[in-house]
C-alpha cells in the first residue's frame, strides 16, 4: 500500500512514522514533508494547499490512502476534491470540517445541541461586540477570530481596554482578514486542560488515548500561547469524568453532526477543560492535535494503516485498537524568540548520539548544504515512551541534553501536572 501524507510538521512526521511500521505500507509519501520523514519517505515538493496537485499526485502515484494532517486542506475541502475523483483519503469534508473552521457555527452547534461548552456570544462588528461592555462585561474573558488564523486567533483578554483592543484590531482593522470578520466571545473557564481524540466514520467510534498539550510558552503554563510547548499521554483521569466524555461529548455530538447532514470521518479532536463542573468543550478540531499526536501514536499498539483506512472505507466497527500500559512524553525544543519573530537557519548539532529508545520527530527543519538546520518556530520534537511519567520526563530532558542549536528554547516542566495528579490520585 502506498500512503499520502499532507503537511510537513511534528504530527505529520509521528504520523509517517507510525504508519511507516505497518506491515501492508511499502512506501509513505508527505508533501511537503520535512527532513525527518524524508528518512523514512519521499517527499514531495506540493504545498498542502495546493490541492489540485496534491490530487494529481496521489491520481499518478496510485497512492491508496492520503492522511491529511493540517486543518486548512480539510477546511478548503481536500476530502471532497479526492472523493470526487475516487481517491481514498481520511479526514472530514469541507460541510464537517467547520467544526473547527468556523467557530461561531460550533459553539451554536454545541449549544444547540447541550453539548457541555462556556457561554458565548458571537459579534459580526465593533458597534455588536461593545455591547459586551455594556452588558455582561465580565473578565477575564476569551475572544477569538471565527475562521482559521494558524493559531493566531485566540486572545485571553483581562479588562475593557484589552478587549476594545482586540475588537478594533479583529473586526475594524481586519488584522485576520477573513478569518477574523465574526468573533466569537466566550466565558473564561478555570480547569486543567485535555485533548480527548476519536476515530469516528460516522457511525463507530475509536477512542485514542488522550493527552494534555502545554500550550503556554513558559514553565507553569505563564506567558504567550503557542502551538503548543509539549505534551504527555495518557492524560490520568478517572471512569466518572471518562463515562461523561464519551456519553456527554462524544457520542452526541457525531450524532447531532449527523442529525445536522453532516457525515463526519477522520478523526475528532475534542480540546476539553475540565472544570468545577465537569468537562467543556473549549474547541473542536478536524484533525490530530501537535504535538499531541506525537505522544499518542507511540501507545498504540500494531498497526495505525488498518484503523485509518476502515474510517476511509466506512467500515470502523471492525477495528479493536489496542493501546499499551505505557506513559510517553513530548519535548518541543523551539528557536529562540518563538512563537513571535524568531531566528531561522541556525545548524542542529547532535554531540552524542541519542538512545535508540528515543523518537526525535522534525517540525521545522531543513537540510542546508548537508546541514540539518533550523526552518520554523517549533523545531524538533524528543519524545520517550516507558512505563511511568517519572522515568519519561527523567529520560526525555536527558536526551535533550545531546541536542544544541543556538537560541533552542524548551519547556522544563512538561509532564509535572500528570505526575501531581497521579501522586493526588494514589494518596486517595
Ligand atoms: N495542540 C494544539 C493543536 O493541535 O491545535
Amino acid at each position: 500500500m502506498k500512503v499520502l501524507i499532507v503537511g510537513g510538521g511534528g504530527r505529520e512526521h509521528a504520523l509517517a512514522w507510525k504508519l511507516h511500521r505497518a506491515k501492508k505500507v511499502k512506501q509513505i509519501y508527505a508533501a511537503p514533508g520535512n527532513p525527518g520523514i524524508a528518512q523514512i519517505g519521499t517527499c514531495v515538493n506540493i504545498l498542502a494547499s495546493d490541492i489540485p496537485g496534491l490530487a494529481r499526485f496521489a491520481e499518478e502515484k496510485k497512492i491508496d490512502l492520503t492522511v491529511v494532517g493540517p486543518e486548512l486542506p480539510l477546511a478548503m475541502g481536500i476530502v471532497d476534491e479526492f472523493q470526487k475523483r475516487g481517491l481514498k483519503i481520511f479526514g472530514p469534508d469541507k460541510k464537517a470540517s467547520r467544526i473547527e473552521a468556523d467557530k461561531s457555527f460550533a459553539r451554536e452547534f454545541m449549544n444547540k445541541f447541550g453539548i457541555p461548552a462556556p457561554k458565548f456570544q458571537v459579534y459580526e462588528t465593533a458597534h455588536e461586540a461593545r455591547r459586551y461592555t455594556k452588558t455582561i462585561n465580565k473578565f477575564p474573558v476569551v475572544v477569538k477570530a471565527s475562521g482559521l488564523a494558524g493559531g493566531k486567533g485566540t486572545f485571553i483578554v483581562n479588562n475593557r481596554k484589552e478587549y476594545e483592543k482586540v475588537v478594533d484590531e479583529l473586526l475594524v482593522q481586519h488584522r485576520l482578514g477573513e478569518a477574523g470578520k465574526r468573533i466569537v466571545v466566550e466565558e473564561f473557564l478555570v480547569g486543567q486542560e485535555m485533548s480527548v481524540f476519536v476515530l469516528t466514520d460516522g457511525l463507530s467510534i475509536v477512542y485514542l488515548p488522550s493527552a494534555q498539550d502545554h500550550k503556554r510558552l513558559y514553565d507553569r503554563n505563564r506567558g504567550p500561547n503557542t502551538g503548543g510547548m509539549g505534551a504527555y499521554a495518557p492524560y490520568p483521569t478517572n471512569k466518572r469524568i471518562t463515562n461523561i466524555i464519551e456519553q456527554v461529548i462524544i457520542q452526541p455530538t457525531i450524532l447531532s453532526l449527523r442529525d445536522q447532514g453532516i457525515d463526519y470521518q477522520g478523526v475528532l479532536y475534542a480540546g476539553l477543560i475540565i472544570t468545577s463542573l465537569g468537562p467543556m468543550v473549549l474547541e473542536f478540531n478536524c484533525r490530530f492535535g501537535d504535538p499531541e499526536t506525537q505522544v499518542i501514536l507511540p501507545l498504540i499498539e500494531g498497526d495505525f494503516f488498518t484503523p485509518l483506512l476502515a474510517v476511509a472505507e466506512k467500515r470502523l466497527s471492525e477495528i479493536n485498537l489496542k493501546v499499551k500500559n505505557l506513559w510517553s512524553i513530548c519535548v518541543v525544543l523551539a528557536s529562540a524568540g518563538y512563537p513571535f519573530d524568531y531566528h531561522i537557519g541556525e545548524e542542529i548539532q547532535f554531540k552524542q548520539k541519542l538512545d535508540s529508545k528515543t523518537l526525535l520527530f522534525h517540525a521545522g527543519t531543513k537540510m542546508e548544504d548537508s546541514h540539518l538546520v533550523t526552518a520554523s518556530g517549533r523545531v524538533l520534537n524528543v519524545v520517550t515512551v516507558y512505563e511511568n511519567l517519572k522515568i519519561a520526563k527523567q529520560r526525555a530532558y536527558e536526551e535533550i541534553k545531546k541536542i544544541h542549536f543556538n537560541g533552542m528554547y524548551y519547556r522544563k516542566d512538561i509532564g509535572n501536572t500528570g505526575m501531581k495528579k497521579m501522586k493526588r490520585k494514589r494518596r486517595r
